[in-house]
C-alpha cells in the first residue's frame, strides 16, 4: 500500500497521520542541534528552580522561628505581668488586658489566658472565655513544658508558656498565643514571583545561547557532510579539512585516509580493467590480421591457409588461457570464498604436479628434482593450492635455460609445511622483484608472450597462498636463478 491509498480513504488519512506526526517526533528528537538546545536549557533551568526553592525553604523556616522567638519574648514577658499582677483573681485588670490586646494587635494574632483548671480566663477574641480549653499543647505546657507549633496549612504560629507565681512551685496557668504569619506568606509570593521572573530572564538568554551553541557544534558536521557529498563524485586526496574541533579534525583526517585508500582501489580497478581489455583484444588483434591478410589474397595455396588457421587456432588457445586465468583470479579474489578444505597428502600432490609438468620440462630439456624430507598431511583446498604450485613450477621451466635444472623441496615443523622451487633460470631484476606478484606484471612482456604467458600466474599462486593464511616470497639473482618459498599452516583456521 502507498501513501495515496491511505489519502483515499478516511479511515487510513489519519493512521498515517499519526504515523507521520510520530516519526517526526523520533527526527527533531534525534537532531543533534535539538538535543544540544535541550541539554542547556535544562542546565540552565532545572539548577535555577532547585536555586530558588532551596532560598524560599531557608527564607521560610528562619522567618518562621524568628517570629516564632518574638512570640516567645513577648509571652514570656506577658507571664511574669500576669503573675506579678495576681491576675487571675482579678481578670479585669487594665494594664495587663492592654498589654493582651496589645500583642493581639501587632501581630494579627490572638491571646488567650488559661487557668490551672484548663478554663480559658482571657481571650482577646472574647471567644472561648468560659470555656474548657484542653488541647495537647495547653495540657502539655501546663506540666511545665513550653510550646511552639508551626501550622503551615492554616498559615500561624501557636505558642504556649506556662505561668507562675513566685515562690510557688506550681503552674498556676498557662498562656497561649497564636498569630498569623501572613505576612511570612506574602513575603514567600514576593519572592516566588522575582525569582519566576530572574529564571525567565535567564531561560531568555539560555535559549540564545542554546540555540548559538547548537549551531557552533553542528555546522562543521554539516560542513563534513556537504563536503563528503561533493567529492562522491570522483576520489581525489586530503579534500576535507574541519579543524573546528579535535573531533572534527579526527573525522576529516579518517575520512582523507579513507577517500586515499578508495582512490587507491578505484585506481587499481581502472588499471586492472584496462590491462584486461588490452591482454584480451592482442590475440584479437593477431587473429583479424591473420584473417585478412587470407581474405585479401586469391588463389593461396592450402599450406598457406593451414599454416595461417594454425596461427589463429594458437591466438584463440591463448585468449582462452587469459579468460580461464582471469575467471580464477577474479573467483579467488572474491571476498569471502569458500574453500574446499581436506586432509592432503601433500608429497603425493608435489609429485602429481610434477608429473604433469614434466613433457614441458623435458621440451626444453630442464630436470626436475624433488626433495621432500618428510611425509606431510596438511588442511588444504587441494584444486586452490595446486594452481599455486603448478605456476610456480610452470615458471620455473619456463623462465630457465635450456638444460638447466629445477629444485623442489618439501619440509614441515609442528605448525607449517614449506614448498620452495628453485631454478637455474634467468633471474628477476631486484627492481621488478616486488612487483612479480601483481596482476599482469612481465619482466620481459614479449618474452613472456612467446611462451605462452598471461601474468596472471604469480597473482593467481598469491591469492590462492593468502587464502590458506599462508605467505609466498621470491629471491632471485639476475641470470643467475630464482627460488619462491610458499609456507602454508597444516591446520587450517577460518578466521
Ligand atoms: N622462475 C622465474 N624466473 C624468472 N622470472 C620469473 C619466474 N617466475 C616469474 N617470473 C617473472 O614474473 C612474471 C610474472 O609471472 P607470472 O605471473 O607467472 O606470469 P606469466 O604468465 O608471464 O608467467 C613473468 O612474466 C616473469 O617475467
Ligand atoms: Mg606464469
Amino acid at each position: 500500500m502507498n501513501q495515496n491509498t491511505y489519502i483515499q480513504s478516511g479511515e487510513w488519512v489519519i493512521i498515517s497521520r499519526g504515523k507521520n506526526t510520530f516519526s517526526f517526533k523520533k527526527k527533531i528528537f534525534n537532531n543533534l542541534r535539538f538535543r544540544i538546545f535541550i541539554i542547556v536549557l535544562l542546565a540552565g533551568l532545572v539548577p535555577s528552580v532547585v536555586a530558588l526553592f532551596g532560598i524560599v525553604k531557608v527564607y521560610e523556616s528562619r522567618a518562621v522561628s524568628l517570629r516564632t522567638a518574638e512570640i516567645q519574648n513577648q509571652c514570656t514577658i506577658l507571664t511574669n505581668q500576669i503573675s506579678a499582677s495576681h491576675y487571675f483573681e482579678d481578670t479585669s485588670q487594665e494594664v495587663v488586658n492592654d498589654s493582651l490586646n496589645q500583642l493581639t494587635n501587632i501581630y494579627n494574632g490572638r491571646v488567650m489566658v488559661i487557668d490551672d483548671l484548663l478554663r480559658v480566663v482571657k481571650d482577646t477574641y472574647s471567644l472561648d472565655e468560659g470555656k474548657l480549653d484542653v488541647s495537647e499543647s495547653v495540657v502539655r505546657c501546663m506540666k511545665g513544658t513550653s510550646t511552639n507549633n508551626y501550622d503551615k496549612k492554616n498559615h500561624y504560629i501557636e505558642v504556649t508558656a506556662p505561668i507562675t507565681i513566685p515562690g510557688e512551685d506550681q503552674i498556676r496557668g498557662v498562656i497561649l498565643a497564636s498569630v498569623s504569619t501572613d505576612s511570612i506568606e506574602d513575603s514567600l509570593d514576593v519572592l516566588y514571583t522575582q525569582g519566576s521572573v530572574i529564571i525567565g530572564l535567564v531561560m531568555i538568554f539560555l535559549t540564545i545561547v542554546a540555540v548559538f551553541a547548537a549551531d557552533r557544534v553542528v555546522r562543521p558536521l554539516h560542513q563534513i557532510a556537504a563536503t563528503i557529498e561533493n567529492v562522491s563524485a570522483g576520489y581525489s586526496d586530503d579534500v576535507l579539512h574541519v579543524d573546528t574541533f579535535t573531533e572534527t579534525k579526527s573525522i576529516s583526517e579518517a575520512i582523507n585516509k579513507m577517500m586515499g585508500r578508495l582512490k587507491l582501489l578505484d585506481d587499481s580497478r581502472e588499471e586492472f580493467v584496462s590491462n584486461v581489455s588490452h591482454e584480451l583484444k592482442t590475440p584479437m588483434t593477431s587473429m583479424k590480421v591473420l584473417a585478412d591478410s587470407l581474405l585479401e589474397q586469391e588463389n593461396l595455396p592450402v599450406e598457406m591457409y593451414q599454416e595461417f588457421m594454425g596461427d589463429i587456432a594458437k591466438e584463440i588457445d591463448r585468449e582462452n588461457k587469459i579468460i580461464t586465468d582471469l575467471l580464477s583470479l577474479v573467483k579467488m579474489d572474491k571476498k569471502g570464498q569458500t574453500l574446499n578444505i581436506e586432509s592432503v597428502n601433500i608429497n603425493e600432490l608435489l609429485e602429481q604436479i610434477l608429473k604433469r609438468l614434466k613433457p614441458i620440462a623435458e621440451k626444453k630439456n630442464v630436470e626436475i628434482v624433488m626433495e621432500s624430507f618428510r611425509p606431510v598431511t596438511a588442511e588444504i583446498d587441494e584444486t586452490k593450492l595446486s594452481l599455486a604450485i603448478s605456476n610456480l613450477v610452470e615458471n620455473a621451466v619456463k623462465y630457465n635455460h635450456d638444460n638447466g635444472w629445477v629444485h623442489v623441496s618439501l619440509n614441515a615443523d609442528h605448525k607449517f609445511f614449506y614448498v620452495k622451487v628453485e631454478d637455474s633460470g634467468i633471474g628477476i631484476p631486484k627492481e621488478d622483484q616486488a612487483h612479480v606478484f601483481e596482476r599482469f606484471f612481465r619482466v620481459d612482456k614479449s618474452h613472456s608472450r612467446e611462451i605462452g604467458g598471461t601474468g596472471l600466474g604469480l597473482a593467481i599462486a598469491r591469492n590462492a597462498v593468502i587464502a590458506h593464511r599462508g605467505a609466498i616470497k621470491v629471491f632471485s639473482e639476475e641470470g643467475e636463478g630464482t627460488t619462491f618459498t610458499v609456507r602454508i599452516p597444516l591446520i587450517y583456521t577460518a578466521s
